[in-house]
């Protein structure tokens, strides 16, 4: 929300900018005075435009910026909002003025207009390069609003249907479904994502790590049972690391550590789900079973102290479950789940 205050300076930006400036760099030689409805917009791409100071029609825009290059120079545009008046408005005061023609200031000049009606514009496209992904036009495009004015059209765009992104497999425990960037390109640029658990009785979430992301987890049916061994040094009486265990219940929640190895189960016989907001929105994951025995065989054997055999390595690789799996024995028996299933 703007403040009052905020608003007030907004306004006062506008009715500056509308005023005849007195250090006008430039006089426009056409329309200016005539009085006629044609209004004129600011070009927002520095460094790029011909013709200045030639005027563009508001009508006209699309076919202006369509015939610029996209490789222009770094944008000096600054975030201010700009105040679109009557066509006697006056110089814009977005001009940069750092050289005669590095301001695409496209207001043009005069006054006489009386009534000036002050609205809040953003720069039309394209700004924005067609052709690739929705994630690459938008970390491509020059603004945030360039990005959802072009890539982010429906409002559907920002929506993510986590029951509907479901495969119901590959693990038979449950699955974990992520909304990354990829999966909701909505998220691009805003540093979140998020994951959402469904394990089913017994299930399983391997032991994994975020490689870019602190994870904070709530669960929000069922209970979890939840580890974390946070990194080196981290040790309990013992000295050994530490293993930091609780059971979550509904609506009780944990953070996750960047980096942090952690896995959660599920001890019930009844269906769980849990909600993971993580603070990336290209979090990653890396399963440690899995990322360990993809090591070669001599490495294995030798971070175990070369006291297993090649055979038993080859055997570890053979079972080692899918990232959600049927998880801890006693709670098979419990629900009396067949091992195998
Ligand atoms: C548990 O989840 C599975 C898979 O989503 C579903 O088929 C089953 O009906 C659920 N069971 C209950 C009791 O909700």
């Amino acid at each position: 929300m703007l403040t009052t205050s905020t608003v007030a300076a907004i306004l006062a930006f506008c009715s500056l900018s509308s005023a005849k400036p007195l250090n006008r760099k430039w006089e426009p030689s056409g329309s200016a005075n005539t009085g006629s409805a044609v209004s004129y917009t600011t070009a927002d791409i520095p460094g790029t435009a011909t013709g200045w100071p030639h005027h563009h029609e508001t009508s006209s825009t699309s076919s202006y910026y369509s015939s610029l290059s996209y490789a222009h120079s770094a944008s000096t545009a600054v975030d201010v909002p700009e105040c679109t008046a009557s066509p006697d408005s006056g110089d814009s005061s977005s001009n940069t003025g750092s050289s005669g023609n590095a301001g695409n200031s496209g207001n043009s000049g005069g006054s006489g207009d009386s009534t000036t009606t002050i609205t809040t514009t953003v720069a039309s496209g394209p700004a924005t390069p067609t052709g690739l992904s929705k994630v690459a036009q938008i970390l491509l495009s020059d603004t945030r609003a360039d990005a959802i004015n072009n890539v982010l059209k429906d409002d559907a765009d920002f929506v993510f249907d986590f029951n509907k992104a479901r495969k119901f497999g590959p693990g038979a425990g449950g699955e974990v479904v992520q909304a990354n960037r990829k999966a909701f390109p909505a998220l691009t640029g805003t540093g979140i994502g998020m994951a959402v658990g469904f394990l089913g009785p017994c299930g399983f979430n391997t032991p994994h790590v975020h490689n870019r992301a602190t994870e904070l987890l709530i669960v929000t049916k069922g209970r979890v049972v939840s580890e974390m061994v946070v990194e080196n040094g981290v040790e309990d009486a013992d000295k050994k690391p530490r293993d930091i265990t609780n059971t979550l219940e509904e609506l009780q929640a944990t953070p996750y550590f960047m980096g942090a190895l952690h896995t959660q189960y599920n001890p019930d016989c009844g269906n769980v789900t849990f909600v993971a907001p993580l603070s990336s929105e290209d979090f990653g994951a890396n399963t440690m079973a899995q990322a360990y025995f993809a090591l070669e065989d001599d490495t294995i054997r030798a971070a175990a102290g070369n006291q297993i055999t090649g055979a038993d390595v080859d055997k570890f690789r053979g079972i080692i479950s899918t990232n959600v799996a049927l998880g801890v024995e006693q709670c098979l028996k419990k629900c009396n789940i067949p091992k195998s299933s």
